[in-house]
């Protein structure tokens, strides 16, 4: 099979890895990073220029494109592949609307009963109004922007002068411009949270092994929001009866309604969920796989993974199942300093070479590139060191993966140092029961 990824993360390189594993006729990816020039041929393209992604797979026999962050799906580019009938794994535009605009999600999960934190949408002409609304509800609130924000876009606000300051950065200010155009104030809900992919084909799913994200960052799930700062799966936040649940009142209801409003869901969709004390709630639904969750979740899997990825986006998928993990997998994102506000780039990273050949770590490259020999820092998220043992041997894979982080050096690299850490306790308090 000859394959285009699309999208330049640790995501994309974990994505790229997990397919070059089969060894596909061909495997691109556009734009690609350091790192994942070593699993894919890396070609020069605007993951979101739907035209250009167009040309580029025709122009190559591709057979199937799989896209990895928001941008290109919001910007249509699976659609105009499917003009062209090349399978994509990704859904249309308008399906990606359940993580394009949270007023649009929040709507959709009350139309289908899903479970998810109350919540009122107020646009830039009635600040007044959510101001007042602050006010006569109190706090703990969570104000969010509708649009995409990167993972920024959702403030956790203790008290109403918080709240009034963030409504104002929000409309006033244009903290996050047209993202925030309309903004969401919605109930705090109180549990730990979980990612759940369902791999579907807008009819049957595929449920990977659940991860846990750790998003703030600093250590203690203190600072601010991140895009994610590492994660580990399974998690045993999540058993085999909650899962249950979570498909039941979650995953098969959002799969069935966007069918039955006439969206073709083709891709993954991911729901962030909260696990509180009346059980599993939606905090967002995302149309793509977790960046840093997927870099934990692909080594954890033993699947066909094109062939997966195929049937999602041809409608051929046999019936619904879950995916067992056969390892356990921690990863811990390495930043540059200042990461998630400003932060330098263009530093040499040093160590990765002795890490090459070890089959407990693989390094996946999240904003890397390559200039001759030497691979330098592009992003904000830099590295993510996954961390791989065996079944219910998160202690190993944490140990692994901190080992790997030692070694690697660049001026201004930050990571925490507790991830995964809350997956001990589950594991403990299970087995204390
Ligand atoms: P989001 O951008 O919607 O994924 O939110 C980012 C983070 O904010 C989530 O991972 C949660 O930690 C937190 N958050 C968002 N909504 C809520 C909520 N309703 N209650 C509690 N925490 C929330
Ligand atoms: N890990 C959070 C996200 O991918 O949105």
């Amino acid at each position: 099979m000859r394959i285009l990824v699309l999208g330049a993360g640790g995501r994309e390189h974990a994505i790229t890895w997990k397919l070059s594993l089969s060894n596909p006729s061909r495997l691109f990816c556009a734009p690609g990073n350091g790192g994942i020039a070593e699993a894919a041929e890396c070609v020069p393209l605007k993951a979101d220029d739907p035209v250009a992604v167009r040309q580029f797979a025709l122009q190559n026999s591709i057979e199937l494109v799989v896209i990895g962050p928001e941008g290109p799906l919001v910007a249509g580019v699976a659609d105009a592949l499917r003009e062209e009938r090349i399978p994509v794994f990704g859904p249309d535009c308008s399906a990606a609307a359940i993580e394009g605009s949270k007023a649009f999600a929040k709507a959709f999960m009350e139309r289908w009963r899903i479970p998810t934190a109350r919540h009122v949408v107020f646009t830039r002409g009635e600040s007044s109004r959510a101001h007042r609304y602050i006010d006569e509800h109190g706090t703990p609130v969570v104000v969010k922007a509708d649009g995409l924000a990167a993972g920024k876009g959702a403030f956790v606000t203790e008290n109403a002068l918080d709240a009034h300051a963030v409504i104002d950065d929000l409309f006033t200010r244009g903290l996050l411009g047209a993202a925030s155009d309309r903004i969401i104030v919605e109930e705090f809900m109180r549990g730990d949270e979980a990612s759940v992919f369902a791999l579907t084909d807008g009819r049957n799913f595929v449920i990977l092994p659940p991860a846990q994200d750790h998003k703030r960052v600093f250590d203690g799930d203190r600072g601010p929001n991140t895009g994610g700062m590492g994660a580990y799966a399974p998690t045993a936040l999540i058993d085999g009866p909650l899962l249950g649940r979570i498909i039941e009142e979650i995953i098969e209801p959002a799969i069935r309604g966007l069918a039955a409003e006439g969206k073709r869901y083709l891709g993954c969709l991911y729901a962030g969920l909260m696990i509180t004390a009346e059980g599993p709630k939606v905090i967002e639904f995302n149309a793509r796989l977790g960046d840093p969750e997927t870099q934990a979740v692909l080594p954890v899997i033993d699947v066909d993974f094109p062939g997966l990825l195929l049937a999602c986006a041809t409608g051929g998928l046999d019936g619904s199942r879950i995916i067992g993990p056969s390892r356990t997998a921690a990863t811990v994102v390495i930043v540059s300093q200042g990461y998630p506000g400003r932060y330098e780039t263009g530093k040499e990273i040093g160590g990765l070479a002795a890490l090459r050949n070890r089959d407990d770590v693989v390094v996946f490259h999240s904003g890397t590139r390559r200039d001759g020999d030497r691979i330098l820092t592009s992003g904000g998220r830099v590295l993510s060191v996954t961390g791989v043992a065996g079944r219910d041997d998160l202690q190993t894979a944490i140990a692994s993966a901190y080992d790997a982080v030692g070694q690697v050096r660049f001026e201004g690299a930050y990571f925490r140092s507790d991830i995964a850490a809350r997956g001990l306790r589950y594991t403990g308090s299970r087995n204390a029961q």
